[in-house]
Order: structure tokens, then C-alpha cells, then sequence
């Protein structure tokens, strides 16, 4: 079956980045000059999914906003011809009736926000992109998920290998014996791995390898009554982990190694990476930063 719905779980209070997210919403932070949710939803259009599902809470009401009209500015826009702008925002307008939004009406974590999606998504396939993790990739790694998807049929979620120091924040990959030389350092570009098992925020002695997964998945309707029966787990939260190593012993999962880069901008110094790696692919914004950071790089001694 094809993958038509995405799943955006955005109900996080974005405490990492107070004050800003005191009144805006942190998938609202904008990278360049897009706000995160726009990157997401771009990232699973290129995929073809038709129906943005957003996991909300109260207080967030604006990112269902974002996807709406917006009546003064775009009638200036008009007045003044500037067509260009005018294309730029009635870009961010979605369908009538693609994007809709549930609330998340207690906070019990990631597996908790994808349930409370479960009437919304029905009996079929779909996404969970998590808009913290900004990709960078020459084909968006959504849509790569999604061809292999098509010829797999099983739930995968993205993989990349992390600093042995940094599993805490991560589900990571247990290796069957096998597999463990050929993917314990990230395995190769565009493969797929089955997992023995998953660890959900292991610490690093305990974490059975550095293979990680990242804010990137491609669930089957089987995983919903797994997350209704599960237990508390890492934090005392509902982990989407926990749920999928069940899942595990009835049907095949696989990790994906994507093609891109991955931003973490949940992090202060990833959004700020996620900033400057962004601008740099724009030419005109290249030409100035470029330099900038060469010359800032050499005041504080880096690269000498
Ligand atoms: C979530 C998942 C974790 C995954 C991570 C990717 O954690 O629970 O398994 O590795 O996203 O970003 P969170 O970042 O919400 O704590």
C-alpha cells in the first residue's frame, strides 16, 4: 500500500529553547527563513503524502494557522506586485482539508503523540516525521523511505551512526552478530538492516551499538494497539521503541541509512549548524556568510 498521511508529533513545550518558545511555537523557529514544520511538510510532499496529520497541544494553535490563508498580507502582497513574496506565501497554504490536527491531551511522550493520531490514520500505512531533525539530502529522505517502503512492505525507520557518548538521546539498534561489522559505524548509504532488538536512550555502557534512529519513520496500523497496551518506559514516557521491539517478534522491522545530512534542532548548536548549512545552499547568502565564518574561524583559532 501506498503512504499517503504523515504524522507531526509537535506537541513538546521546546523548553531547550526558552524564552523563544515561551510564545512560538518551537517547530515555528525558522531555519534560514523557513519555520521547521514547513521543511517537514515540504519533505513529505516530495514523498506524496497527501494528508499532514499534526499532533498538537494548547497553546501551539498558530502552526495550524501557518497552513492557512492569510488574507492582508497576501492582498498586500497583490497591491504592491510583489509577485515573488506573494509565491512565497501562498506556498506555505495547504489544500483545503490536508492538513488537520488532533490533540495531544496529556503529555505521556513520542508513542503516546502517534497514537492519539491512530482515527486520523486509519488502516493503512503512513510517516512520522519528527521536525527536529532537519534533513539535508539530495532526493528528501522522506521520499527514499517511501520507494523502500513500497518494495519492503514492513515498518523502517532512519539510521545513522552516533558518538558512543550521545546514545542517551536516541533508540539505537541492537545488530544481530552479523550484521554488527558491516553497520556499527552507519552502515552503507541507501541500506537496510533488521534489528534483533531496540534500546530506547540507552547510556552509552549499556547501548548495544551506536546505530541510531532519527525523527524519520514508516509505521504499518499494527504498531497502534502495541502503543495502547505499553508500558512507561525511558522517562516514564510511552516510547515508540518499546512499542516497535514488540512489534519486532511478529513481523520484520528495518533500519534505513539515508543519503543526507541530519541536523539536530532540538539542540542549540545543531539549529545554529542547521542555519549556516542551510544558508550555504542558497549562493547569494554563501557569498557573504562564506567569508564571514572564514575570517570568524581565524579570530577564534580554529582550523590552524
Ligand atoms: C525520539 C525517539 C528516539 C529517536 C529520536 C530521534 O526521541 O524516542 O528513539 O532516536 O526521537 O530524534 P526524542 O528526541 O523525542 O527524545
Amino acid at each position: 500500500m501506498r503512504v499517503r498521511k504523515a504524522v507531526f508529533p509537535v506537541a513538546g513545550l521546546g523548553i531547550r529553547f526558552l524564552p523563544a518558545t515561551k510564545c512560538v511555537p518551537k517547530e515555528m523557529l525558522p531555519v534560514v527563513d523557513k519555520p521547521l514544520i514547513q521543511y517537514a511538510v515540504e519533505e513529505a510532499k516530495a514523498a506524496g503524502i497527501e494528508q499532514f496529520i499534526l499532533v498538537n497541544r494548547l497553546g501551539k494553535g498558530m502552526l495550524e494557522d501557518y497552513f492557512d490563508h492569510a488574507p492582508d498580507l497576501e492582498a498586500t502582497l497583490r497591491a504592491k506586485g510583489s509577485d515573488e513574496m506573494l509565491e512565497v506565501v501562498l506556498n506555505t497554504k495547504a489544500a483545503t482539508g490536508a492538513v488537520v490536527a488532533t490533540r495531544q491531551m496529556e503529555y505521556l511522550g513520542l508513542g503516546h503523540a502517534v497514537w492519539c493520531a491512530r482515527e486520523l490514520v486509519g488502516d493503512e500505512p503512513f510517516a512520522v516525521i519528527l521536525p527536529d531533525d532537519l534533513l539535508l539530502a539530495r532526493k528528501p529522505v522522506l521520499q527514499q523511505m517511501v520507494e523502500v517502503f513500497a518494495k519492503v512492505q514492513d515498518p523502517l525507520a532512519a539510521v545513522m551512526a552516533v558518538a558512543r557518548d550521545q546514545t542517551r538521546k536516541y533508540g539505537v539498534l541492537d545488530l544481530a552478530k552479523e550484521d554488527a561489522g558491516d553497520w556499527e559505524d552507519g552502515g552503507p548509504i541507501g541500506g537496510i538492516v533488521r534489528p534483533r532488538g531496540l534500546v530506547e536512550k540507552p547510556a552509552p555502557a549499556d547501548a548495544p551499538s551506536r546505530l541510531a534512529i532519527i525523527g524519520r519513520y514508516i509505521l504499518t496500523p499494527d504498531i497502534f494497539p502495541l502503543l495502547e497496551n505499553q508500558e512507561r518506559g525511558a522517562g516514564g514516557e510511552i516510547q515508540l521503541t518499546d512499542a516497535l521491539v514488540t512489534l519486532l517478534a511478529h513481523r520484520p522491522f528495518f533500519g534505513y541509512r539515508f543519503e543526507g545530512e541530519r541536523f539536530d534542532c532540538g539542540d542549540k548548536a545543531g539549529y545554529q549548524m542547521a542555519n549556516l548549512a542551510f544558508a550555504m545552499e542558497i549562493p547569494n547568502l554563501r557569498a557573504r556568510i562564506a567569508p564571514f565564518i572564514a575570517e570568524r574561524a581565524s579570530h577564534w583559532g580554529v582550523g590552524r
